[in-house]
């Protein structure tokens, strides 16, 4: 008996034979087990020495079974180490890597320019107090420029909270909370009540520029703007301003970039330009006095400079596409094929 489990023990050349070996050489019922049971059956004289055998045959089958136990779990544990080694140069069916949005990486951009020229970044929330999207900057509940910006109001309307139509608010926000000189740059998310179409969305991108400092005039305005039509589109950019009105600033201008495609000839055929030879940026002007005193800014010492201009349209424009809708649909392969510089 001894001697046939050992045999079989031996024999097993993995954990799950000698398992099986196991269950019929040490198991309940296997032979010894069997034989241990009819110890109890013998005369009593014979009892101490069958036990004694049994006992003996047992000991020597259960140290067989322990040390063939320990010599296949070695030989498991090896053969595990070389069957599920990872071979990290195989090439594997991977998945496509994601990419950076690229109005991301235009905020970016336009950031640096800014970071560049010694000014700051500031960001504020979107979801922003009518106050500071309108009354702060001198747009009141009854200015009738109001109606300019089609405004999303969140209810209950008595809260007096908007989706912010500008990046300006930002603009109070800093005012409010520091002393010039401020050379400040506000780059963010704005929402309009605008039909989605090739040119215009709900939500699109603004920077917002914001200089308070002694001294300033519309001449420093109009340097930092062709400063950053320059860094943007190239040397040989030229822009103009155009006499616009916002409530903000005063006097205002509307700034426009010489179209860079047809340079202003042929414009007919220009599709960038749409025959006009110049296309439209941004909003610019002198910080109006009643926005400095609503904002805690004695007029009398400082003046000051704002302007914002699209993020979403400065893009479009140094990439020539003429409909913004992929920029905001999330198709990544549009994203990747402007790689990670643009
Ligand atoms: N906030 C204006 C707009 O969104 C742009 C602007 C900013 C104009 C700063 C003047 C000064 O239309």
């Amino acid at each position: 008996m001894r001697d046939a489990a050992i045999a079989a023990f031996e024999a097993a050349t993995d954990l799950d034979e000698l398992k099986q070996a196991r269950l019929d050489h040490a198991g309940d019922r296997s032979p010894i087990a069997l034989a241990n049971r009819e110890i109890g059956a013998l005369p009593p004289q014979a009892r101490k020495e069958a036990g004694a055998r049994i006992g003996k045959a047992r000991g020597a089958i259960n140290k067989a079974l322990a040390e063939r136990q320990a010599v296949l779990e070695v030989e498991h544990e090896e053969r595990m180490l070389v069957t599920e080694t990872v071979d990290v140069s195989l090439p594997t069916a991977r998945r496509r890597r994601g990419s950076r949005h690229p109005l991301t990486m235009q905020s970016e951009v336009i950031a640096d320019v800014f970071v560049a020229m010694g000014w700051e970044i500031a960001e504020g929330p979107m979801v922003e107090a009518e106050w500071l999207n309108f009354d702060a900057l001198n747009l009141g509940a009854d200015h009738p420029a109001r109606t300019m910006q089609d405004t999303f109001w969140t209810v209950p309307a008595e809260n007096h909270v908007v989706l912010r139509t500008h990046t300006s608010p930002v603009q109070a926000r800093t005012m409010l909370t520091r002393k010039p000189p401020i050379y400040v740059a506000c780059p963010g998310r704005v929402f309009r009540t605008d039909e989605y179409d090739a040119t215009h969305s709900p939500m699109f991108h603004q920077v917002e520029g914001l200089v308070v400092d002694e001294g300033i005039t519309m001449a420093h305005l109009k340097g930092s703007l062709d400063h950053l039509a320059t860094a943007l589109y190239g040397e040989g950019i030229t822009t103009r301003f155009r006499p616009s009105y916002f409530p903000f600033t005063e006097p205002s201008a509307e700034v426009d970039l010489r179209c860079f495609v047809c340079r202003g000839e042929n414009s007919d055929e220009c599709r960038t330009c749409r025959g006009e030879g110049w296309i439209e940026w941004g909003g610019c002007g002198v910080v109006n006095p009643r926005v400095l005193i609503a904002c805690g800014i004695d007029p009398e010492v400082y003046s000051g400079f704002a302007f914002g201009f699209g993020i979403d349209r400065t893009f479009m424009f140094r990439h020539g596409l003429d409909d913004l809708r992929p920029l905001f649909e999330g198709d990544v392969r549009f994203s990747a094929a402007f790689g990670t510089e643009i």
